[in-house]
């Protein structure tokens, strides 16, 4: 099943604020239900959320189409409600990048857009493949290894995807290939993307592994437990500072202290060289409800404020390696994303 898709004239994705209790499809016919999708998480993940953003501007043309009857399509007001779109949420780059590509193909009309999204839907499907392959080759190389133990964080697998996944698509490529001994995802506070879908997904998957509470995780790689860490990407600057999910941080510092490599996997659509370094980079604050309960259940004392980013920016000279569909990029030993050029789609 994929996480999102178009179907029938409209676009239909996995409620993932369901998982793992219900596996529930909404199909999304209206602009406002994508946003608030968006918005709540029901999509979530930066090449999904790409992928969201093309096919909600496919969605937008064909509402503005058949609104203008037989009248040459606005483009005005499918740009106006695009950047709506555009603005659902900050950090993760593939949202805009994904409006913005579907709209180059405006002028052509609304089924030229459609035919754009779709295409981000297939590349997005071919990327994970290839960042598969590209990180399980080099995860062996790095570590010496055969069998590896891989910590985690967040949902980067098929549900941040359409099919697959970024760094949990190279987790299941080395289960595929007999190279995985165990993966640990961290839970993810505040919402506990890793304990409701990653491990949803390393379950269905039939991976072993074990769940860690966040704050284990660093002093965990201290002691040994994983031989590399791995994370997707909201969006990688220009200089290779990667954000991602808050926590990362912490794992790029103790991946450091334990001299275990940290990998970066996430395809090029993430990639923003627009933006010099992660000081530029715009860290979405979701507020307080989030942090002080769960479920709808309060678990700190009303009245009270707090800090709460979704993500951090983890610095390039912690970063070992950067892994796309199309390149690795080793910061660890002073490549840099400018001057590394592309390379093949591996599949
Ligand atoms: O707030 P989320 O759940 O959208 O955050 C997602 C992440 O931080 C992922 O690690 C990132 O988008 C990469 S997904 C392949």
């Amino acid at each position: 099943m994929r996480t999102i898709d178009w179907i029938d004239g409209a676009i239909e994705l996995i409620d993932q604020t369901l998982l793992p209790h219900q596996v529930e499809v909404h199909r999304v016919t209206e602009l406002p239900e994508l946003i608030d999708d968006i918005k709540r998480l029901a999509v979530r993940g930066a090449p999904a959320l790409g992928v969201a953003g093309a096919l909600g501007v496919a969605l937008i043309a064909a509402s503005v189409q058949r609104s203008g009857g037989d009248e040459e399509l606005d483009t005005v007001e499918v740009r106006r409600q695009a950047a709506l779109l555009r603005e659902a949420r900050p950090t993760a780059v593939n949202l805009s990048w994904g409006v913005d590509r579907a709209l180059t193909a405006l002028d052509a009309g609304a089924d030229a857009v459609l035919e754009e999204a779709l295409r981000i839907r297939d590349e997005d499907i071919a990327a994970c493949i290839s960042m598969g392959l590209y990180g399980a080759d080099l995860t062996r190389e790095l570590t010496g290894k055969d069998r590896v133990r891989v910590m985690t964080i967040c949902n980067t697998g098929s549900l941040a995807t359409v099919e697959r996944g970024t760094a949990l698509g190279v987790i299941q490529t080395l289960l595929e290939q007999g190279s995985l001994e165990e993966a640990f995802p961290l839970e993810t506070r505040p919402l506990l993307q890793g304990a409701r879908l990653t491990a949803w997904e390393l379950q269905r998957m039939d991976a072993p592994f074990r769940l860690l509470v966040d704050s284990a995780g660093p002093f965990l790689l201290s002691r040994g437990i994983a031989d590399a860490v791995f994370i997707g990407a909201d969006r990688i600057a220009a200089n290779g500072d990667t954000a991602n999910k808050v926590g990362s941080f912490s794992l790029a510092l103790a991946a450091k202290h334990a001299g275990v490599p940290f990998i970066v996997v996430a395809p090029e659509s993430t990639v923003d060289m627009s933006t010099a370094s992660g000081a530029d980079i715009e860290i979405e604050d979701r507020g307080v409800d989030e942090v002080a309960g769960f479920g709808g259940v309060r678990t700190a004392p009303e009245g009270i404020a707090a800090v709460n980013p979704a993500f951090d920016v983890t610095p390039n000279e912690l970063i070992t390696a950067i892994v796309t569909e199309r390149r690795v990029i080793l910061p660890g030993r002073g490549e840099t994303l400018r001057d590394t050029p592309l390379g093949e789609l591996r599949a």
